[in-house]
């Protein structure tokens, strides 16, 4: 079965407070798992970069609600690929809050980063998204 990952960046909205955070990450482990979904949400300051890796339908079943879902906006796919092999799967979901000055901190990201992901910078460097993810995923809880 071939396998696609899809990318977005988002802006959370004034309605994720820190419970929703937490709502969604249960969502995200009880519905990926069934579907084998696998993948990586970052949050740094107000900002959502997520990636979603399975078969098409399962991806196109979970996006088509998380784009609707108000707890976020401006939603900016980045990249929607076919890939070899999953880089996220030992998770359903894997998430991690990065401050700043993490973010800042790294050479290679910090251009890529103002007050949050910067959507079209990010998205005119092929796969430096997902270089980002695996990067800031290391040190998830
Ligand atoms: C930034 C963001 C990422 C999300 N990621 C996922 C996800 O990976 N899987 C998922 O099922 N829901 C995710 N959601 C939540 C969905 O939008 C939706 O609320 C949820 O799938 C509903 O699940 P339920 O019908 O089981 O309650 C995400 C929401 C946001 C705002």
């Amino acid at each position: 079965m071939a396998l696609i990952h899809l990318i977005y960046v988002s802006s959370a909205t004034a309605a994720c407070d820190a419970a929703e955070l937490e709502k969604i990450l249960v969502a995200s482990a009880r519905n990926n798992a069934p579907l084998q979904l696998t993948g990586m949400l970052l949050y740094a300051q107000g900002n959502f970069m997520q990636v979603l890796e399975g078969e098409e339908a399962a991806i196109d079943q979970i996006y088509s609600r998380i784009v609707k879902d108000p707890r976020h906006t401006d939603v900016f796919v980045i990249e929607r690929e076919p890939i070899e092999q999953r880089s996220f799967d030992q998770w359903s979901m894997g998430f991690r809050r990065l401050g700043a000055t993490e973010a800042l901190a790294h050479p290679a990201y910090a251009p890529f980063f103002e007050r949050g992901f910067d959507a079209a910078k990010i998205g005119a460097h092929p796969g430096l998204a997902l270089d980002m993810l695996k990067e800031f995923s290391i040190d998830q809880r």
